[in-house]
């Protein structure tokens, strides 16, 4: 019966560390498939996705040894199985990268379709694309999804949208195949660069990732060593919003400002005050600051991300006046509105807008978590709002976010996990 129970009403202050990427994170441990040898891997969430796909990795005969919570040694020599289990692979989107890695190490792969946030169709068709041009034949007949390829060989893709994960699994796919892949209209986000930039450093050559085209020169001989994540940006774009929504001070550790920037932008045009370090960022809020409404849209890298757009329309729906934000990715990604409706906020969603006028406060509620980032969000709209709140179903939060509220705790949030009726109980005599 895990939840987070919260009272609202603090500021938060002080000093957060931010985590490895979970969207790197789960691309970089499927392309360990491709490198005989052992990559050490550094800087690696400790979250659920990533326990899991370790485990995958381990099911298909991989040597997977912890050096410590967010340092792992995995060398995939003795893989000898390209049919991962599939009641490991449906817990989340990112299995989906199997597909590519195995069809780079084998030639082959048998998957079960992948599961993920449920906030639209999610199809894979533009996946298959890729594959059928550097020569695989993809069969979906069976309820499951299997790849073969005589042998893999470049070829040019051209994608019809922009799609992080077709990216990366043509980039997976192309690192091992025979000839030069090249990948246009690709995905810019800094989990594609951080992706390239790891197999580079195992010996693979791929350029021009980061920009909307990707060259590949496949190789074969790909060698172990040591690569650090990045990280990750969504994680540190809804800490900042946190300390915005609950008008704090609040200095984040670890991150890149440049992964930052839109998020930056979009808080300072908002009324926030933002500094930006080497590899820190600053946000405060003066104490007289009325935040002002702001438009968006979500949109692919370097725009708005959607992984951030729950987070910011809770802090929208604390600002004077009425903003629109619009959601240009993924077709039913408001469902967490009616629980943000229950704690008072005033939001009309027409299609795929958002129309938010701004109240004053949030009263608490006890709320769900629909997805991984709606479910931080609304945690932070429980932390800005007045009284107490729980928030259900937090493993979909456990999937992404490394300690979430204990780091939180950490800046000064009245929030505790609880397991039981009578944690409820205690923590609410606790906190008081
Ligand atoms: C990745 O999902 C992320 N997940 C998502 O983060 C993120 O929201 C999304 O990219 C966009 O940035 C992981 O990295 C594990 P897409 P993905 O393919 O790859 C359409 C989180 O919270 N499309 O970029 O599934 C699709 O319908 C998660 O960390 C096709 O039409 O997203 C969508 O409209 C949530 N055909 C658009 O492209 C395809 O074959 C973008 O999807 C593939 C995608």
């Amino acid at each position: 019966m895990e939840k987070l129970l919260v009272k609202g009403g603090n500021k938060l202050r002080g000093e957060v560390t931010i985590s490895g990427a979970k969207n790197a994170a789960v691309a970089i441990l499927p392309a360990c498939l491709l490198v005989k040898g052992n990559c050490r891997i550094e800087n690696l969430p400790d979250i659920k996705d990533v326990k899991l796909f370790l485990r995958i990795l381990e099911q298909l005969n991989a040597d997977v040894k912890y050096i410590d919570k967010n340092t792992v040694d995995i060398d995939c020599t003795n893989v000898d199985s390209y049919r991962p289990l599939g009641e490991l692979t449906r817990k989340m989107r990112g299995s989906s990268y199997l597909m590519g890695a195995l069809l780079g190490r084998f030639s082959n792969f048998i998957v079960d379709p992948p599961g993920g946030c449920d906030f639209g169709t999610r199809p894979i068709d533009q996946h298959i694309k890729a594959f059928k041009t550097l020569g695989a034949d993809i069969d979906t007949s069976k309820g499951i999804i299997e790849g073969s390829a005589e042998n893999l060989s470049g070829g040019n893709i051209f994608f019809d949208v922009i799609t992080v994960g077709a990216t990366i699994n043509a980039m997976l796919a192309a690192t091992t195949a025979n000839g030069v892949t090249v990948i246009e209209n690709a995905a810019k986000e800094p989990h594609i660069v951080d992706l390239a930039n790891f197999l580079n450093n195992m010996g693979a050559n791929i350029r021009g990732a980061g920009t909307d085209t990707i060259k590949i020169k496949g190789t074969k001989d790909l060698h172990g060593g040591t690569y650090t994540i990045i990280p990750d940006q969504i994680e540190a774009g809804t800490f900042m919003i946190a300390a915005a929504a609950t008008r704090g001070d609040v200095v984040l550790k670890n991150v890149i400002p440049r992964h930052l920037e839109i998020i930056s932008a979009k808080l300072i045009e908002a009324g926030v005050n933002i500094s930006e370090g080497e590899d820190s960022v600053r946000v405060w809020v003066n104490d007289d600051t009325k935040f002002k409404h702001i438009n968006f849209i979500a949109m692919p890298y370097p725009g708005f991300p959607t992984d951030m757009q729950p987070q910011i329309t809770v802090a929208l729906g604390l600002s004077k006046g009425t903003s629109i934000v619009t959601e240009s990715i993924f077709e039913n990604r408001f469902k967490y509105v009616d629980e943000l409706t229950r704690m008072g906020a005033n939001i009309k969603v027409e299609g795929n807008t958002a129309i938010i006028d701004g109240v004053s406060r949030y009263t608490g509620a006890n709320i769900s978590a629909p997805d991984l980032r709606a479910g931080a969000a609304l945690v932070l709209a429980a932390m800005s709002a007045e009284g107490f709140s729980t928030v259900d179903d937090i493993r979909y939060i456990e999937r992404g976010y490394e300690d979430f509220h204990l780091k939180l705790q950490g800046l000064g949030a009245q929030i505790e996990l609880i397991e039981t009726e009578r944690d409820l109980r205690k923590f609410k005599l606790k906190i008081g």
